[in-house]
């Protein structure tokens, strides 16, 4: 009898994630005898465990912080995880390791789910110039969205990533915002402000154009400042949980052969989780 298939996330420390939560919802609901776990390994046992996945029992893994930068060294990337500078999810194929960044697609599938048509601005504001800005500046540009305004508070981390992704990309200072916002068709807040714990993201987004779109990655809280303010205005919005769940979807396929479905059974699954904390 062959033993089932599984795959793990793979961090250090062995932090609190949904991840399995998400992956043992589609198991279960799609039928297929699987396993998804969580694997502590320090980064001096990285190496090793990544290059034995297989032996260690897995027949993929996601990735996360300390490891992402290494995930992308030690495997066979797609274009996606050289953009962006790291991988989170590891498979192989014909008996090689690969690995890909699913953030891209969980940003980009996140917001044609809830804000169809918002591809139809032809500038979107982007705040942070960090590894989760990436991903996005990414997607946005291989979506074909015009101009990029990426407003950091290090404008030179901004600069940085303009010089990579080419021309459609407009690197500005944090002051530049205010200025910026009525001809947003779409924002995008890539920092960690808004957080729980972190400073607020101080943002009229009543100068936002009455068509923006709203999108947050900070998901605890479920609905930022910045989401329930877009709220208030009418606007369109796409939270940061929809992404997380969006961005699982892919890995799931690639490991056990399946591509599942974003539900909103699984949305409330994830929600009640997040609400323990
Ligand atoms: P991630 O990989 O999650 O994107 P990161 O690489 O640490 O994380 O990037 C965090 C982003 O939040 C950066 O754009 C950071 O701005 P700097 O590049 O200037 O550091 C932004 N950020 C964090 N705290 C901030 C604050 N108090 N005000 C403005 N931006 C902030």
């Amino acid at each position: 009898m062959t033993k089932p298939h599984a795959a793990c996330l793979i961090g250090w420390p062995a932090a609190h994630s949904r991840s399995p939560l998400i992956h043992h919802y589609w198991l279960r609901t799609l039928g297929i005898e699987g396993g998804y776990n969580i694997e502590a390994v320090p980064p001096e046992g990285f190496a090793e465990f990544v290059l034995h996945l297989s032996t260690h029992g897995f027949v993929g893994a996601n990735v996360t912080i300390p490891h992402k930068e290494r995930a992308l060294a030690l495997s066979k990337p797609d274009a996606r995880a050289l953009s962006v500078g790291a991988a989170n999810t590891l498979w192989y194929e014909g008996g090689e390791l690969r690995s890909t960044n699913t953030d891209i697609e969980g940003f980009i599938n996140n917001l044609d789910a809830c804000a169809p048509g918002w591809d139809t601005a032809s500038d979107a504001l982007v705040l942070g110039a960090g590894g989760a800005s990436r991903a996005v500046v990414f997607g946005l540009i291989e979506r074909g969205i015009q101009r990029v305004h990426l407003a950091n508070r290090t404008v030179d981390r901004a600069r940085a990533l303009a010089d990579q992704f080419g021309a459609n990309v407009h690197p500005v200072g944090w002051d530049a915002i205010g200025d910026l916002l009525p001809r947003a068709g779409l924002l995008v807040n890539t920092t960690s402000l808004g957080m729980h714990g972190q400073p607020a993201l101080e943002l009229d987004a009543g100068r936002l154009p009455s068509h923006a779109v709203v999108s947050d990655l900070v998901y605890v809280p479920l609905e930022t400042p910045l989401l329930a303010a877009a709220r208030t205005h009418g606007l369109k919005t796409a939270d940061g949980l929809g992404m997380l769940l969006h961005q699982a979807v892919r890995g799931f396929e690639l490991w056990f052969g399946r591509r599942p479905e974003v539900t909103s059974e699984l949305r409330d699954l994830v929600e009640a989780d997040l609400t323990k904390v």
